[in-house]
C-alpha cells in the first residue's frame, strides 16, 4: 500500500501551475454522451476520478481516448447500453452524473447506488425528482435505480437545496427534452458554467448558469467541439493554503481568481498578503490572526477548502471557528489533526481550532480526499515526519501532487 511521508519543510518558494478541474471535467465527460460527433477536451486533469468516468464512458459504448496527457477525445456514436458498471459506480459517487445524459438520449438509464468520499450520507433524490418532473419514471431495485420515459418534457423544477450534482444532471437531461425547462434555486458554482459554456458549444440552449435560475430549451441534437476545462479554484486555493502555512512566497498560474474570492478574503483576514494579477496569485507570509469561516454553496466558502484551512487556523494564535453548512459529517480529519497535536474541539457542525500552538508529524490517514490535501499541509509544518495512509483518496482529486510540492521545496516522497 502507497504511503506519503512528509517532512517538516522549509518556507515554500516558486510558482505552482493549477490542472484543470476535476469537478468541471467530470460532468463533461458525461455530457459528452449527448452528442454523436467528435468532442475533444483539453487541460482534463490526469486523475484516479477522470479514469473513473472514462471507463464508465467506454463500457456504455463511447470512444474515448487520451491522446495527450490532458487531452480526451470521445466519440458517442456507438453508445450502446444504458447501464453504468457496478464496480465503477461504487468507486466514485460522480459516476452518477451519466444518468441524466443516458435518460435524454436512450430514454432510459440504470445504476446501482453511488460511491465516493464519505462524507455524509450523500443522498440523490434531488437528481431523481428532477428527472421524474420532465417525465422519467423512476423505479427502485434493492440497491438499484432506474429510470425511463418515452420522451422527457421540459417543465419548471425547484431544488430544496442549490445541489450541484442535481443541477448538472438536470441540465444534461432537459438538452434534449421537448420544450423548456427552468431550474429554479440551481446550484451557481463555476463549474456549472463552464458544463453550460461547454453544452452551448455542442449547440444547447442553456441560459443563466451562474446564477440560481436556469433555462434550458431542448434542441433535437447536438454536435461535436471542442473545450478547454477551467482551472481547479480548489487545488489554486489548496497551494494558496500552502504557500500562507509554511510563511512561504508561492504564485500559483492558471487560475481565476473571482472563482475563489472567499480564499482570498479569508486569507487576507488572517494577515496573509495576497497579490492578484490576470491569471496568477501570489500569497506571502503567514497569518498572525485568528478567523471564522462558514462553508455554504458558491459564492459561499467552499466545502472543499474547509479542512485544509483547519490545518491553516493550527497556525493563527487564538480562537478560530469553522462551521460547515454542505455536508453534515466532513470533520473526519479532526481526528487526524488531533494525533498531531492539533487542539481542535467538535460538536455538531462547529469546529473551534486554539491556532498558534505547534504540530508534531504523526501516523495519520486521509479519510478523503481534501481531508487528504490538509494532512500534507499540516505535515509540512510539524516537527519530524508525518506518514499518510489510504492516500488514494488524494489521487482521485490532485494531480501530480508530491512533485508540484517538491517544486515549492516541501519534502515529501510517496512509498510503498
Ligand atoms: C460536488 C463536488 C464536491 C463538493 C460539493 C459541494 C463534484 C464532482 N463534486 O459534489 O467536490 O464538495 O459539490 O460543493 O462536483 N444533497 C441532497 N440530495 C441530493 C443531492 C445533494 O440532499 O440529491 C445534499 C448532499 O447530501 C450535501 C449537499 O446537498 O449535503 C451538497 O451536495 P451536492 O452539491 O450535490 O454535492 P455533489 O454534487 O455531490
Amino acid at each position: 500500500m502507497e504511503k506519503i511521508i512528509v517532512k517538516k519543510s522549509p518556507a515554500l518558494r516558486g510558482s505552482v501551475r493549477i490542472s484543470g478541474s476535476k469537478n468541471a471535467a467530470l460532468p463533461i465527460l458525461a455530457a459528452s454522451i449527448l452528442g454523436t460527433e467528435d468532442i475533444v477536451l483539453e487541460d482534463v486533469p490526469n486523475l484516479k476520478d477522470v479514469e473513473i468516468m472514462i471507463e464508465v464512458l467506454q463500457k456504455l459504448g463511447c470512444s474515448v481516448k487520451k491522446t495527450d496527457e490532458n487531452k480526451v477525445e470521445i466519440n458517442s456514436k456507438n453508445l450502446n447500453s444504458y447501464e453504468t458498471d457496478y464496480e465503477l459506480m461504487n468507486k466514485m459517487r460522480a459516476s452518477f452524473l451519466v444518468m441524466g445524459p443516458l435518460l435524454a438520449r436512450l430514454g432510459k438509464t440504470k445504476s446501482s447506488l453511488p460511491g465516493g468520499c464519505n462524507i455524509g450520507s450523500r443522498p440523490i433524490d434531488l437528481h431523481l425528482k428532477g428527472f421524474e418532473a420532465l417525465g422519467a419514471q423512476i423505479k427502485y431495485e434493492a440497491d438499484e435505480i432506474s429510470a425511463s420515459c418515452d420522451n422527457l418534457k421540459g417543465t419548471v423544477i425547484y431544488l430544496d437545496f442549490p445541489s450541484v450534482g442535481a443541477t448538472e444532471n438536470i441540465i444534461m437531461a432537459a438538452t434534449l427534452a421537448e420544450g423548456e425547462t427552468v431550474i429554479e434555486n440551481a446550484a451557481k458554482e463555476p463549474e456549472i458554467v463552464d458544463l453550460a459554456n461547454f453544452l452551448r458549444k455542442m449547440g444547447a440552449k442553456v441560459s443563466g448558469a451562474g446564477t440560481s435560475t436556469i433555462t434550458i430549451r431542448g434542441v433535437k441534437e447536438l454536435k461535436g467541439c471542442t473545450h478547454q476545462i477551467i482551472p481547479d479554484r480548489i487545488e489554486a486555493g489548496t497551494f494558496m493554503v500552502a504557500g500562507a502555512i509554511s510563511g512561504g512566497d508561492v504564485v500559483v498560474k492558471n487560475v481565476i481568481s473571482s472563482h475563489i474570492k472567499p480564499v482570498i478574503a479569508k486569507l487576507i483576514e488572517a494577515g496573509v498578503e495576497v497579490e492578484e494579477s490576470d491569471d496568477e496569485i501570489r500569497v506571502k507570509g503567514g497569518g498572525v490572526c485568528p478567523i471564522n469561516i462558514k462553508t455554504l454553496p458558491y459564492p459561499g466558502f467552499p466545502t472543499d477548502m474547509q479542512a485544509q484551512f483547519l490545518s491553516f487556523m493550527t497556525t493563527l494564535p487564538g480562537e478560530n471557528t469553522a462551521i460547515e453548512t454542505v455536508f453534515e459529517n466532513r470533520f473526519m480529519h479532526v481526528a487526524e489533526l488531533q494525533k498531531m497535536g492539533a487542539d481542535i474541539s467538535v460538536s455538531d457542525r462547529k469546529a473551534v481550532i486554539q491556532g498558534g500552538k505547534p504540530l508534531k508529524g504523526a501516523c495519520v490517514r486521509a479519510t478523503d480526499l481534501r481531508a487528504g490535501a490538509a494532512l500534507i499541509l499540516a505535515g509540512m509544518i510539524a516537527e519530524g515526519e508525518t506518514e499518510i495512509s489510504d492516500i488514494f483518496h488524494i489521487d482521485r482529486g490532485y494531480e501530480n501532487i508530491e512533485e508540484k510540492f517538491r517544486n515549492l521545496g516541501a519534502i515529501i516522497e510517496r512509498i510503498q
